[in-house]
């Protein structure tokens, strides 16, 4: 584990906006008396926000006055999270994915791009556009290798289309989050392989595409019930073999026939052996 500090060149203060103060009361309000604490998390993330991404040393006292907390408590917290920044980082903030199924499906090409184009980690170019950090999975190990860039994830890519991504960045022109290669969230790379009567085989075309309302609430499908419970049964608990057969004798049926769909055993018998 890397060691973390607070940044050695800290700005004097740190005040929240009127807007981000009145947001940081509603979160407060939330838990319950002598809970506040609980809203750590939230407010430290709002005042990293603000800060241009990084969080000062004068942003975590404030939080630990509006907490009733001692500083070293939030400092703690503040330390131990990777998800906060404590020294100042590019306009560009990219966090690399270089977790096993990112660097199976190629992140060491992402990697030497970022290390040829904006340096070593935590270095933030003369412009200040771009800094950048190795971090775990992200969660979007199916559209590996991926990063995550300030807030919004790019995925799928190759060292071509992530130079690509950062030349539009640093031009200022308009990037495509998500997938860089054209697929539609985590679809088969190579296309859609099943429901092509509902979303066509681009998974864009079909009668179902832009169906869907954002707004409704669906719920899902009931299951339908069995047609006829009592037609089926667990099979009998496993019986030693001679015992068994010795039943059957007494009996004189024949075994239960398995169904097809559900391999468990019908509870009607067969018809009783013509003893005549
Ligand atoms: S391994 Fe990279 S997102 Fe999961």
């Amino acid at each position: 584990m890397s060691v973390r500090r607070l940044a050695e060149i800290q700005p004097a203060s740190f005040a929240f906006t009127p807007e981000n103060a009145a947001w940081c009361d509603k979160q407060i309000a939330k838990y319950p008396e002598h809970r506040q604490a609980s809203a750590i998390l939230s407010l430290l993330w709002r005042a990293q926000k603000q800060h241009d991404y990084w969080l000062p040393k004068p942003a975590i006292e404030d939080v630990a006055r509006r907490l009733s907390m001692p500083y070293i408590r939030v400092l703690e917290v503040a330390t131990f999270y990777t998800m906060f920044n404590l020294e100042p980082v590019g306009k560009y903030f990219i966090q690399m994915c270089g977790t096993t199924p990112c660097v199976l499906a190629g992140s060491d090409d992402i990697k030497a791009v970022l290390e040829k184009r904006v340096g070593p980690q935590r270095h933030v170019t003369a412009d200040g556009l771009f800094s950048w950090l190795e971090v775990e999975c992200l969660g979007a190990c199916c559209n590996a290798p991926m990063v995550q860039i300030n807030d919004d994830y790019y995925e799928d890519l190759s060292a071509e289309n992530f130079n690509t991504l950062l030349d539009d960045l640093a031009a200022g022109r308009p990037v495509t989050i998500g997938s860089q290669t054209g697929r539609r969230t985590s679809e088969p790379a190579g296309g859609l392989t099943s429901l092509l009567s509902l979303y066509g085989v681009d998974g864009k075309s079909g009668p179902e595409c832009g169906t869907h309302d954002p707004n409704k609430h669906y719920t899902p499908t009931e299951p339908e019930a069995p047609k006829d419970v009592t037609a089926t049964q667990e099979p009998a608990p496993a019986q030693p073999a001679q015992a068994r057969s010795e039943q059957e004798a007494k009996h004189s049926v024949a075994q239960p026939e398995k169904t097809e769909e559900t391999g468990t055993a019908r509870t009607e018998p067969s018809a009783p052996k013509d003893k005549a």
